[in-house]
């Protein structure tokens, strides 16, 4: 099977439905931000920081590219679409799921969501998170094979709508 890939904003749930599903299906999960964090020795943020967003885009198309192996589940991050070379990789795969919510429900699960530091959301106004989510709306729909509409469904169902 080629590998499901998970698109999406910020707090569209991808890293928590790509657990359920590599539950699901036993088979194993790639969770990109957390390899580039692993593979770079730091926070995402101190990543930005340090290397600005450029760093960090490249070294999350370098992870995607060593890890678009087939049967696999890969939780990408909510911006991978906005980096070219990444775009074309997943623009390629013919798995790839975008998970769809309301922009006001996610903003409300970004803002709760403590254990996650986004430095693209934090300390943001709602205005702007709305302007780069409308900024990157269409780029998601063009590089997905499947939309599906998670904002008032849970995990375990947009897992099984997957399925
Ligand atoms: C980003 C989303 C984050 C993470 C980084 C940048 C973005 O991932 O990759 O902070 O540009 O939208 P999540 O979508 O998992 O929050």
């Amino acid at each position: 099977m080629e590998s499901i890939i998970l698109i999406g904003f910020m707090g569209s749930g991808k890293s928590s439905v790509g657990k359920e599903l590599s539950k699901l299906l036993n088979i194993n999960l790639v969770e990109v931000d957390q390899l580039i964090a692993d593979v770079a020795g730091k926070s995402i943020p101190e990543i930005f920081e340090e290397e600005g967003e450029a760093g960090f885009r490249e070294r999350e198309f370098e992870v995607l590219k060593e890890n678009l192996l087939s049967n696999q589940i890969i939780a990408t991050g909510g911006g991978i679409l906005t980096y070219p070379k990444s775009a074309e990789l997943i623009n390629r795969q013919s798995n790839v799921f975008f998970l769809k919510g309301d922009i006001n429900v996610l903003i409300e699960r970004i803002s709760r969501d403590k254990t996650n530091q986004r430095p693209l959301a934090n300390q943001k106004k709602e205005s702007e998170i709305i302007s780069l989510y409308k900024i990157r709306e269409q780029s998601y729909h063009d590089a997905a094979n499947y939309v599906i509409d998670v904002t008032h469904k849970s995990i375990t169902q947009i897992a099984q709508e997957i399925l």
